[in-house]
């Protein structure tokens, strides 16, 4: 039975008292997290910070990790290396945020994904459809392209700590989340092109958290889905309620 995930994706929000605010209630409640893996990703600068207090019970990631492992003149960014050293244990990797403000491509994400394991970070890729593809029928094709090209460089037994994340870029922060149809659909595709890859013992265990405006008054359909393993989420991550309601609805 895989353990399910729940992953909180602050982005760009909140300043220093209030990230610390919510970063306390939410560790105030890891006593009722049951057998679900709790993550938050919460601005780079609160990272070290966090990781020091934070109860056994939630994992510190970040939102994105440089591509070099080595130290260096790559300036503005950080290694797996270093979140490591500060405590963080995830890093989400390919974002589409990150791909289309920031040109990322899947290359260079198969390049952040080497530096996270060479440093033990767990990797949470990022991929999904735009809505012009899911409209014109191209989302399955251009999912499995982008894992392809993210993970071909990989064995199996590499990617042992991998976590997908689904996330189609029409649901992102737009309320308009997939079917559960929609969301099944994919991961179990996902699954499927996994373990034509890597074998199906790994797919089997390898978790697909879904992310796309993922609330509490869905996640618990979502997540009863036979493929989706958890969630990866952004709006609702940032209010304590809502996230402690979407952890529960995991267990
Ligand atoms: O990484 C998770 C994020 O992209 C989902 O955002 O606000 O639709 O939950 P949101």
């Amino acid at each position: 039975m895989r353990k399910k995930i729940v992953a909180g994706n602050w982005k760009m929000n909140k300043l220093s008292d209030s990230a610390k605010a919510l970063f306390e209630e939410i560790c105030a409640h890891s006593q009722q997290f049951g057998n679900v893996t709790v993550m938050v990703a919460p601005p780079s600068l609160y990272l070290a910070a966090f990781a020091k207090s934070a109860t056994s019970k939630v994992c510190i990631g970040a939102q994105d990790v440089s591509a070099h492992n080595d130290e260096g003149a790559y300036t503005g960014e950080f290694s797996a290396a270093m979140l490591k050293s500060t405590g963080g244990r995830y890093a989400i990797v390919g974002h589409s945020e990150r791909r289309s403000y920031h040109g990322e491509t899947d290359a260079l994400i198969a390049k952040k994904i080497r530096a996270c394991l060479d440093a033990e970070i767990n990797p949470v890729y990022c991929c999904g459809e735009s809505l012009q593809e899911r409209e014109s029928g191209k989302h399955v094709q251009v999912v499995q392209s982008q894992i392809n090209e993210a993970l071909s460089g990989f064995s199996a037994d590499e990617l042992k700590t991998l976590v997908i994340a689904y996330e189609p870029v029409w649901a992102i922060g737009t309320g308009k989340t997939a079917t559960t149809e929609q969301a099944q659909e994919m991961h179990a595709d996902i699954r499927q092109f996994v373990s034509s890859k890597f074998g199906a013992d790994f797919a089997k265990e390898m978790r697909i958290l879904y992310g796309g405006s993922c609330k509490p008054s869905n996640a618990k359909e979502l997540f009863s889905q036979k493929d989706v393993d958890g969630g990866l989420i952004g709006g609702a991550s940032l209010n304590a309620d809502d996230f402690l309601a979407i952890i529960k609805a995991a267990q």
